[in-house]
């Protein structure tokens, strides 16, 4: 079981992660109207993957014999002046998680909660890698500017991206 403090961080991380989504469903929408669909597709892997860790979230719940609770969530930003505009917002939204995800890192560990801790670890790792994504395309979106043969080499780069479940890996 979860203290009632830990299971309502657990279910608002659930729902941050839902909410991740969408924010990056409409980054797709802003990219696809931009006619950039690599980056679109960039965007629609991100939300499958942010699925991925909501329903991670929503299994550990009800496997640690809580109760789960779908919260909604405010719109999400759809309009965008520009791609840098898009990964900055991106990445400060990452930093954001980063931050949740140590919050309950820091209610796990001074609630000796050492499942959650371990299930916690995961994100820990992922958050790094998510903050360094988003950095390195924000740098690369930056230095292309207004150079579109640049643009489109790395807009034919991100449609390659696909979703593997890391189970499945
Ligand atoms: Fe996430």
């Amino acid at each position: 079981m979860l203290s009632e403090k830990l299971l309502k961080e657990f279910n608002d991380q659930m729902k941050y992660e839902f909410a991740s989504a969408n924010y990056y469903l409409a980054m797709a929408g802003y990219c696809l109207d931009q006619d950039l669909d690599g980056f679109a597709n960039f965007f629609k892997v991100q939300a499958d993957e942010e699925r991925f860790h909501a329903m991670k979230f929503f299994n550990f719940i009800n496997d640690a014999g809580s109760r789960l609770e779908i919260q909604g969530f405010e719109d999400p930003k759809n309009e965008f002046s520009s791609l840098e505009e898009v990964f900055s917002f991106a990445l400060n939204h990452e930093k954001f998680v980063t931050s949740r995800i140590n919050l309950l890192m820091d209610i796990a560990v001074q609630e000796k909660n050492y499942a959650c801790v371990s299930f916690l670890n995961w994100f820990i790792d992922e958050q790094v890698e998510e903050e360094s994504m988003f950095n390195a395309l924000l740098n690369k979106v930056k230095r292309i500017g207004n150079n579109d043969a640049a643009l489109f080499l790395l807009d034919a780069e991100l449609a390659q991206r696909t979703f593997t479940p890391p189970a499945a890996e």
